[in-house]
């Protein structure tokens, strides 16, 4: 299901009420700076994921003097024009209420589902700067999105592991902490497999959209993925049992799913170390065009791309050679700048502007 149709959003930051009708193509939001483009941006990742990028708490969101923030948003299929879906999310200070075609549901699962929405912001490369976390959930996007069961041993693994942490950090009885352990092995066996899987299919995308952004750079990008925990003769449940009295030590359980990364390397390097900030960002670029492509071929739909900012990220060469893939791709983006004249119109037929001044939205 994978275009934005509408959107709509009330009380939303700065923005009091806005409505957008996307074009299949390029979407440009063309504002100063506080004008409210990440605003925009940042509301359709909410209703997409249920997250802010920026804040966790509801009160930021909210429009200042204001009970509640309303975003509404229209998909439809790139197949079949009649397959449409509404999806809403309102925003309390207290509250969250979530609806797809006018029924409300508990989780945002189904939403996710929907709403597969990848995002590129000025601060993507921190992807490879940063601790393991940001790695882990663009590979959990991939694995959610691709796997039936991945959501069911994710949930199982998150529960077990507070449960256990819960039990350690309390210096319950060995027996209430061990409790957990079968759990824990189940279910991170089943993500590590699903993990692996996913980033085998991944990998010959990622090499592919790293030559055509970077052909600059010789060698082929590996992924080297960790599982979590060292893959020795012993297996998970052992290492649990052996490590107990570290984990009882430390008040939280060292190895497991929890803990998985991934290494990208050329030439047997960490890319962290031999990218410039501008190729990091163009690294970045294509692992999510890899995930786009990968995405289209098994679940049979485009996802649709979120920029904000782009001249911020990259430079004219680059940006013309993303907005070219992007096109080719056939993947809906919705983009903010400062300036018109930074990005190039590739296709006149598929694309809409919108203006942003203080929260107010204008077409141009
Ligand atoms: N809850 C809120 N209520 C009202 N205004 C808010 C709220 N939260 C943020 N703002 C204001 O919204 C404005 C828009 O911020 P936003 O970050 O979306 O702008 P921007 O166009 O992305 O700017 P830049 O080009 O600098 O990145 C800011 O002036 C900010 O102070
Ligand atoms: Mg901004």
């Amino acid at each position: 299901m994978t275009q934005l149709t509408e959107l709509s959003i009330q009380n939303f930051r700065n923005c009091a009420s806005a409505q957008f009708e996307f074009s299949h193509g390029l979407n440009l939001i063309i504002g100063n700076n506080a004008a409210g483009k990440t605003a925009i941006i940042e509301a359709i990742w909410l209703l997409a994921t249920g997250r802010s990028f920026r804040s966790q708490k509801s009160h930021h969101l909210i429009q200042h003097n204001n009970s509640s923030a309303t975003l509404f948003c229209q998909t439809q299929s790139s197949h079949n024009a009649n397959d449409t879906h509404k999806i809403g999310v309102q925003k309390t200070l207290d509250n969250t209420l979530l609806r797809i075609d006018g029924e409300t549901v508990k989780s945002h699962g189904p939403i996710a589902k929907l709403l597969p929405i990848q995002l590129l912001t000025p601060e993507s490369h921190k992807l490879l700067e940063e601790g393991p976390k940001a790695r882990r959930q663009f590979m959990d996007w991939g694995c959610f999105h691709q796997s039936d069961v991945f959501m069911s041993a994710w949930r199982n693994y998150q529960r077990g592991l507070k449960q256990r942490n819960h039990a350690l950090k309390k210096r319950l009885p060995k027996e209430q902490v061990q409790l957990w352990d079968q759990t824990l092995v189940d279910s991170a066996l089943k993500i590590d497999e699903i993990r692996q899987d996913y980033l085998e299919a991944l990998t010959p995308y990622l090499v592919t959209f790293c030559q055509a952004l970077m052909p600059e750079i010789e060698s082929e990008v590996v992924c080297q993925y960790r599982a979590g925990w060292p893959k020795s003769n012993e297996d998970l449940l052992a290492l649990y049992q052996g490590n107990f009295t570290k984990d009882l030590q430390l008040g939280h359980t060292q190895y497991g799913a929890h803990r998985a990364d991934i290494r990208f390397k050329f030439n047997n390097q960490e890319a962290m170390n031999i990218l410039s900030r501008g190729q990091q960002k163009l690294f970045v670029c294509a692992l999510l065009l890899a995930q786009a492509s990968l995405h289209e071929k098994v679940v049979n739909e485009p996802v649709i791309m979120l920029i904000d900012d782009l001249p911020a990220e990259l430079d004219e060469i680059h940006r013309t050679k993303l907005l070219e893939l992007l096109q080719i791709l056939n993947i809906q983006h919705i983009i903010t700048t400062t300036s018109e004249d930074l990005i190039p119109v590739l296709n006149p037929d598929t694309y809409q502007a919108w203006s942003i001044q203080t929260g107010k939205i204008t077409a141009k």
